[in-house]
């Protein structure tokens, strides 16, 4: 039987989408619900365009209260019983406790090369620091910030002259391919991690 993944989102959804485009076939998974904390985040619509059930658990109602949130994102995944997380630009902290409860079961994508630059601003940091790379990664999630184990990067060159915004325009295609791959391989149960290109 496919395994069944939710992704979570804030914004545009262009991971979500690439990795909703890719779960069909013999792909050992299916889409089964994006959430979005924001009711505003454009990814919603194109996961409904996409015929995937698309639902919002706002959070600002709960304010500071960061376990409440998440037991109402709990509640609504439920509904929908999925086997594993993929956070795809989920701009929300979660704690040691939702993290807990999907423990092996849970993967993000953030634009570095993990353990560099964890958190925000990551490809302006890289390039502050002059780093020759800068690229991608994807890691199982575990209670500190972008952590987890690594099972997968993509890496550019720094050019002359790159700004924050064309680095990211550079990298974002290859966050569209590695996230696709890497959860592929780990739905089969391998966690060999992707090098890209
Ligand atoms: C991506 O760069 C992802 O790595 C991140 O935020 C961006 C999300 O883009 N942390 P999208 O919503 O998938 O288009």
């Amino acid at each position: 039987m496919s395994k069944r993944v939710a992704i979570l989102i804030s914004g545009g959804g262009s991971n979500m989408v690439a990795l909703a485009r890719s779960m069909h076939g013999d792909h050992p998974a299916r889409p089964c619900v994006v959430v979005s904390n924001r009711p505003d985040a454009t990814g919603l619509e194109r996961a409904a365009a996409m015929g995937i059930p698309a639902i919002c658990v706002d959070h600002r109602p709960f304010a500071a209260d960061r376990p409440a949130f998440e037991d109402a994102l709990q509640t609504a995944l439920a509904g929908y019983a999925p086997d594993m997380i993929c956070l795809a630009g989920f701009m929300r902290v979660l704690t040691a406790g939702f993290v807990g409860q999907w423990a092996g079961r849970m993967l993000n994508i953030h634009p570095s090369l993990l353990p560099k630059y964890k958190g925000l601003n990551t490809h302006a940091r890289a390039i502050e620091a002059g780093d020759a790379e800068a690229g991608c990664s994807v890691h199982e999630v575990t209670p500190a910030l972008d952590d987890g184990p690594v099972l997968g990067q993509a890496r550019v060159p720094i050019e002359p002259g790159d700004t924050p915004e064309r680095l990211a325009a550079r990298i974002l295609p290859l966050e569209h391919q590695l996230y696709p791959e890497v959860l592929r391989r780990f739905v089969a149960g391998d966690r060999r991690p992707v090098r890209l290109p």
